[in-house]
């Protein structure tokens, strides 16, 4: 038996010692594996639930053939692809595996011990825990109404923040900030400060609601807009999003990242998503539909919910939500219960399709009446 003189927690960085893992949705297999079920619905990590598009599993398939080679370092075509959809610069983009990778890259390329991050609370739980993960200071600023403090968040603004981070829409509120309100925000916000606008759910605002970023960036703001291929594109198992932000930014990210972040079916399965309108099209439709006809039933039933605009629902079940979504679990839904984020009497609930919606307030219906039961 060797012996050491200091164990691994002593040799680790204080900071990481202190960081929380994420903790997953639980995968559907083990689920039914574990409860002896046949069929389990996954809402609980706000995925697409009609799939990828037809066209990016045929570039899929098409690229399989090229795996022996290393994908393209700057993700080459995909660069181009998006710079004329979007009407940037392709110096202007950058992509990672994920856009949770970006919000890691951003994070580690500009915030160290001493530096502050301001950020909502709740928010999405990542933010945090890239900034402890570098040793930065966290200042949250509660949420008002379940939407971001975009006042608040300005009086937290100190000489020493380096980072803003706003979810819009927030995650797991569902809730968004008005464009003229962020307009406001970002003219309030000094200039040398980062502000990341994390737009992972921008797909599902309607159009008056999603704010033009990209004219700061075109400005010159040290603003870095964060989307992804994860939820409207139905991608989220390639790991693939991307930034926009002033050239001189993504130089400095493309400093602190990997060299080949992005593999080659993400970015030839991105490409073809973008040409499928009409898939992007249906996704809306369908989570437009499913989050009134929930949000209807919610009320219907008497439990209160906040009005979302993503593809989620933030729901208030009045007990205990670790024992409501665990009763959900039990009847073949997973849900994700909201304990970590500070909210022990929540549940968040992805939109899914008609059916998978119904089931789920079936379930939610009977496993309050249990829980009001007993
Ligand atoms: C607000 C928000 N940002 C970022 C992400 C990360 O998405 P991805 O890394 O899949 O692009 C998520 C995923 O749940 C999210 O909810």
């Amino acid at each position: 038996m060797k012996h050491y003189d200091k164990s691994l927690e002593e040799l680790a960085r204080p900071h990481v010692l202190g960081l929380i893992p994420y903790s997953p949705g639980r995968p559907m297999a083990e689920v039914e594996r574990e409860l002896g079920l046949d069929e389990v619905i996954k809402l609980a990590s706000n995925e697409n639930p009609l799939g990828p598009s037809p066209l990016a599993i045929q570039a899929i398939r098409e690229a399989l053939q090229g795996l022996h080679r290393y994908p393209h370092g700057h993700c080459h075509s995909l660069r181009q692809r998006l710079s004329r959809y979007l009407g940037v610069q392709p110096e202007e983009l950058c992509f990672g595996n994920g856009s949770n990778e970006l919000l890691e890259l951003v994070t580690r390329a500009f915030l160290g011990p001493g530096d502050e991050a301001v950020m909502g609370d709740p928010a999405f739980v990542v933010y945090r825990s890239v900034c402890q993960a570098v040793g930065g200071e966290i200042r949250e600023v509660p949420l008002k109404d379940y939407t971001h403090d975009l006042q608040g968040m300005l009086q937290a603004v100190t000489s020493r923040t380096k980072l803003v981070f706003l979810g819009n829409p927030n995650n797991p509120t569902g809730t968004c900030v008005s464009p003229t309100d962020l307009h406001a925000f970002v003219g309030g916000l000094p200039r040398n400060v980062i502000l990341v606008v994390d737009e992972a759910y921008r797909e599902y605002l309607p159009r008056d609601l999603q704010p033009d970023l990209l004219t700061y960036v075109r400005g010159g703001r040290y603003l870095l807009a964060l989307r992804t291929f994860s939820k409207a594109y139905g991608l989220a198992g390639l790991r693939i999003g991307y930034g926009v932000g002033p050239a001189a930014m993504v130089k400095i990210l493309n400093r602190v990242r990997q060299p080949f972040n992005v593999n080659a079916l993400a970015q030839e399965a991105a490409k073809a998503a973008l040409d499928d309108e009409a898939h992007l099209e249906e996704t809306l439709r369908t989570t437009e539909a499913g989050r009134r006809s929930l949000q209807a039933r919610l009320e219907e039933m008497g439990v209160s919910y906040t009005p979302s605009v993503a593809n989620f629902i933030l729901v208030d079940v009045g007990v205990e939500g670790k024992v409501v979504s665990n009763a959900l679990v039990r009847k073949g839904v997973i849900v994700r219960s909201m304990e970590g984020y500070g909210l022990p009497t929540h549940i968040r609930i992805t939109v899914g399709t008609a059916q998978e919606n119904a089931h789920a307030i079936k379930a939610l219906t009977e496993a309050l009446d249990e829980e009001r039961e007993r």
